[in-house]
């Protein structure tokens, strides 16, 4: 029988990677403040959005989690979410026509601040200041008082992720998202784009299964599942102060939700045995995510799954698996394997970002594309070969025309990458390599479901 839990039962537990906040009495305000602020998201929607993703555990639909590494005060601007939003709806749009299934749409938005680190001190010349850990703790600046970790940017990133909420809430149900518009959007952009041949006859074959729709009288003003899109945030609940003082109790159910935001995720650097991350978000009714990476073992994993999935629920647990290219089909197998003897549901998606980074000659921390679809294409192979199902992607990326990864049919090369290259963190998928990355992903899921026919029959 597990120990009781409560909001603040993480306390006792060791916390790695939270800021030394200099200032208690500023902590507590800044907490005492939040605890009174509207909840961003509702309990029922977060039920919701589980039971999206215990059909994708069972293969009966497919999860995109995508946005920024860390969303910033200075990239805070509506054209921004708009133009992450419109992609991530590009992508979906193609994975569902090729995947014939539903997609779970995901952001890494509305809260996406706080980053773990791998030092808690940065050293330039003979100065140490703290790491910057995010805009919801400190400042990218180096200069002492910028990197002060201070608990008044609590609120304002709260803020923030009310306004963004409500944008994207506006967009999903307010007519931003019918899919003829998104179609027209990819339409549009194939035109201009010079791997468009490569990729126009699906984009064409969309455009066919719509006009054949709308001959039968489908149409977004006669069907409103056209007209609206579901759309769930997500961010990595590691700022637990802040976790903290959004989770509320359900009315309804009368279990306890982090209410600020639908999915949570722990990182691979938080999910140790003991932990006060995990502690948290064993309590909290949300479905939630773990990393796993090259060094978690799959004794360490069940013993995870059974802290965090005691019941098994389907939908409740994401495993976001980050590799790197070259380690995906050593290393993951042994997982899967471990899952699949205990009976645990649980639904796979490949992280083919953050197992993929390197320095370029230049300096620029930057993901070259080949190494990203290699590992996407690893994932597809590994659950293929062990028979379970390859559920999600999750990856970061920005509406925006950025140069962080190299290659792409655009290609951005070494020497390009400092052009536009404006991430307060790790880099980011551009416009076009994402939905390149989806057309690509398009074909893999698409020969999955063949295979699956074939294996059916
Ligand atoms: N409502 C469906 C969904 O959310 C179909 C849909 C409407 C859609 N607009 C979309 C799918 C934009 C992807 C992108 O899946
Ligand atoms: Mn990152």
């Amino acid at each position: 029988m597990a120990a009781k839990w409560a909001p603040d039962s993480w306390r006792t537990h060791e916390a790695r990677q939270l800021p030394a906040y200099p200032d208690a009495a500023a902590l507590s305000a800044a907490e005492a403040e939040l605890v009174n602020y509207p909840p961003l998201v509702f309990a029922g929607e977060a039920r919701e959005l589980k039971a999206d993703l215990a059909k994708v555990s069972a293969g009966k639909a497919f999860l995109l989690q995508g946005g920024d590494c860390a969303e910033s005060f200075a990239e805070f601007h509506p054209n921004n979410i708009r133009d992450t939003f419109r992609v991530i709806l590009q992508m979906a749009v193609v994975l569902t026509y090729a995947s014939k299934l539903p997609i779970v749409k995901v952001g890494r938005m509305a809260g996406q601040f706080a980053k773990p680190r791998s030092g808690d001190f940065e050293e330039q010349g003979d100065v140490s200041l703290p790491s910057y850990r995010g805009d919801i703790i400190n400042d990218i600046a180096f200069d002492p008082a910028g990197r002060a970790p201070d608990p008044a940017r609590m609120i304002k990133a709260y803020n923030q992720a009310a306004a963004t909420l409500n944008l994207l809430r506006a967009f999903a149900s307010g007519g931003y998202a019918n899919l003829y518009q998104v179609h027209r959007w990819t339409h549009d952009f194939m035109g201009r784009s010079p791997w468009s041949k490569k990729y126009s006859d699906l984009a064409d074959r969309i455009g066919e299964a719509l006009d054949f729709m709308a001959a039968c009288g489908v149409n977004p003003e006669t069907v409103p599942q056209l007209k609206g899109a579901s759309f769930y945030t997500s961010h990595e609940a590691l700022l637990l102060p802040y976790e903290q003082a959004l989770t509320r109790q359900d009315s309804i159910t009368g279990d306890w939700y982090d209410t600020s935001a639908h999915f949570l995720w722990i990182g691979d650097r938080t999910r140790f045995e003991g932990s006060a991350h995990v502690e948290y978000l064993r309590g909290i009714g949300n479905p939630i995510g773990m990393k796993c990476g090259p060094s978690l073992e799959p004794d360490a994993l069940l013993r995870m799954l059974d802290t965090l999935n005691p019941g098994r629920e389907p939908g409740r647990m994401t495993l976001i698996t980050r590799y790197g290219y070259d380690k995906i089909e050593a290393g993951l197998p042994k997982l899967i394997r471990a899952v699949q003897r205990e009976g645990h549901p649980v639904i796979w998606s490949c992280d083919p970002m953050h197992g993929n980074v390197i320095k370029a000659p230049n300096g620029y921390k930057t993901r070259p594309f080949e190494r990203i679809l290699g590992e996407v294409r690893g994932f597809f192979a590994v659950h293929r070969a062990e028979g379970s199902f390859g559920g999600g992607i999750h990856c970061e990326m920005t509406g925006q025309n950025v140069t962080e990864c190299t290659g792409g049919a655009v290609a951005v090369t070494d020497d390009n990458l400092a052009d536009r290259y404006h991430t307060h963190c790790d880099p980011r998928l551009n416009a076009g390599q994402s939905i390149e990355l989806a057309f690509l992903l398009a074909e893999m899921l698409n020969q999955e479901m063949m295979n699956r026919a074939k294996a059916a029959a």
